[in-house]
């Protein structure tokens, strides 16, 4: 054992929460979330890494039941588009799918990339400017985990466009 290695419960807790993680849309309870676990886990987030401590996420918090309807709307939108693109055998079978639970979730995270934070020139990013979007899908990475580890279930939804969630909610357009 090194100095730097964790104990081993310690890395069976790591471990557990990998192969634990699970994508959770449905069979939400109604406990609410209490603010400090939410709080200890957008903290997980906040600490992935990011191109050039570049840091582009941001967290919306969305509990409003007609903003999450919105939201809802637009995922419809997306996803009848979606199923456009198939054959009509698989379009019939794509329809059956469940592909998100934002009205049953009681909360709704609306997670952004403001691809314009810090300016123009970020170390590590100017040769590949996608590595902003790359340090996001890190953030819900480590956010997904928390939320596991805590008994949270969380589910990635981004079967609606970009411009159409943002105006669902009150995002500001420039964190797109
Ligand atoms: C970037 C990304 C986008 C995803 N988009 C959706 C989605 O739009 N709808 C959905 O139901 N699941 C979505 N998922 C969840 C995957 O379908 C799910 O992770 C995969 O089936 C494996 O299941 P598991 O996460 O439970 O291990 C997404 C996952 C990732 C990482």
């Amino acid at each position: 054992m090194n100095k730097h290695e964790f104990s081993e419960k310690h890395k069976e807790g790591v471990y557990r929460a990998i192969f634990q993680r699970r994508d959770i849309r449905a069979q939400f309870i109604d406990t609410p979330v209490p603010d400090v676990l939410l709080e200890k886990v957008l903290r997980a987030a906040h600490h992935a890494p990011s191109v050039g401590f570049m840091q582009p996420w941001n967290f919306l918090v969305i509990r409003d039941r007609s903003t999450k309807d919105k939201v809802h709307q637009a995922f419809k939108r997306a996803n009848e588009q979606s199923a456009a693109m198939f054959d009509e055998q698989r379009r019939e079978k794509y329809r059956t799918f469940k592909l998100e639970g934002i009205r049953e979730a009681p909360i709704n995270l609306l997670v952004t990339c403001d691809r314009s934070r810090t300016g123009p020139v970020v170390i590590g990013r100017t040769v590949q400017p996608e590595m902003d979007v790359y340090s996001t899908v890190c953030a819900v990475q480590n956010l997904w985990l928390a939320a596991r580890a805590e008994g949270l279930g969380w589910a990635g939804s981004p079967s609606s466009r970009n411009g159409n969630c943002a105006r669902s909610s009150t995002c500001p357009m420039k964190w797109w």
